[in-house]
C-alpha cells in the first residue's frame, strides 16, 4: 500500500500519517521530518535546507526528490509507504511517478486532509514539539502536563522556527501557489480522495482508511 497524504500545514499529515503507518505496518516518510533531522544535526543538506524553511519556502526540488528516492528504496518500504509532505509540487510528483515506475510500484492513494484557513493558523500558531520523540501538543488544546517538557519522555519541547505568525503566512501561501494544484493532478489520475479534517483525530482516521478501502474496492 502506497499512500500520498496531501495538506496545507497543519492539515493534520504527520498526525495521521503515525496512525496509517500503525494500522498498516509501514513507514511514514516525513519530508519536513527528515529535513529538520537533518537541521538539527548540521549536515550539509541541512544546512543547505535551513534557509529555505526557515522563510516558509519549498526546499529545493532536487534535493528532496534524491531524499524520497533514496528512501522510498529502503528494505523498510518493501510492503508499502506513507509519503508525507511528498510530493508538494507537479515537478515532484512527475519525479515520484517515474521512480516507482521503475521499481515497478506505483501510488494506490493520495488522500487531502481539508482544514480551512483560520484552523490550521490556530493549530499551528499553538503547536509545541517534543525535541526528542515528536510528540505534538498543543499549548491551549492539548498542553503537556509539565510546562515546557513532554508527558511521554520528558524531553523539551519547542516551537518550530516555522510556527511563527510571518512564516505560517508564508507557508500557506506556497501551499495555495505549489501544492493546490496536485488535487486536480491526481484527480485526473482518479488517484485523489479529500476527507474532512475537521473532528477528532481517530474519526479523520476512519473517514481516512474508509476512503481507501472504498478505493481498492472500486479498483
Ligand atoms: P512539513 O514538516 O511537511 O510541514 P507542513 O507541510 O507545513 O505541515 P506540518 O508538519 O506543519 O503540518 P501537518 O499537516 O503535518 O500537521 P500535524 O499533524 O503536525 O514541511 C516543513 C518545511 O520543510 C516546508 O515549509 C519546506 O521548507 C520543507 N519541505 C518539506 N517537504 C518538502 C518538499 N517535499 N519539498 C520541498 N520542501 C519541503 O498537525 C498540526 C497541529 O494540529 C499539531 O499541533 C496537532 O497536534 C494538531 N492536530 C492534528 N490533528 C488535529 C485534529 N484533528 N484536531 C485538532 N488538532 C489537531
Ligand atoms: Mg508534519
Ligand atoms: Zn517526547
Amino acid at each position: 500500500m502506497n499512500i500520498v497524504l496531501l495538506g496545507a500545514p497543519g492539515a493534520g499529515k504527520g498526525t495521521q500519517g503515525k496512525n496509517l503507518s500503525e494500522r498498516f505496518k509501514i513507514p511514514q516518510i516525513s519530508t519536513g521530518d527528515i529535513l529538520r533531522a537533518n537541521v538539527r544535526s548540521k549536515t550539509t543538506l541541512g544546512q543547505k535546507a535551513k534557509e529555505y524553511m526557515d522563510r516558509g519556502a519549498l526546499v529545493p526540488d532536487n534535493v528532496v526528490v534524491d531524499m524520497v528516492v533514496e528512501r522510498i528504496q529502503a528494505e523498510d518500504c518493501i510492503n508499502g509507504f506513507i509519503l508525507d509532505g511528498f510530493p508538494r509540487n507537479i515537478r515532484q510528483a512527475e519525479a515520484l511517478e517515474s521512480t516507482l515506475d521503475g521499481m515497478n510500484k506505483k501510488i494506490d492513494a493520495v488522500v487531502g486532509i481539508n482544514v480551512d484557513r483560520k484552523e490550521l493558523i490556530r493549530r499551528l500558531s499553538g503547536r509545541r514539539v517534543c525535541r526528542k520523540c515528536g510528540a505534538n501538543y498543543h499549548v491551549i488544546f492539548s498542553p503537556p502536563l509539565n510546562i515546557g517538557s513532554c508527558d511521554k519522555c520528558n524531553s523539551e519541547i519547542y516551537q518550530r522556527d516555522d510556527d511563527k505568525e510571518e512564516t505560517i503566512e508564508a507557508r500557506l501561501k506556497v501551499y495555495e501557489e505549489e501544492t493546490f494544484p496536485l488535487i486536480e493532478y491526481y484527480s485526473k489520475k482518479h488517484l485523489y480522495r479529500a476527507v474532512d479534517g475537521i473532528g477528532s483525530i481517530d474519526q479523520i482516521t476512519k473517514a481516512i482508511l474508509d476512503t481507501i478501502e472504498k478505493g481498492r474496492n472500486n479498483s
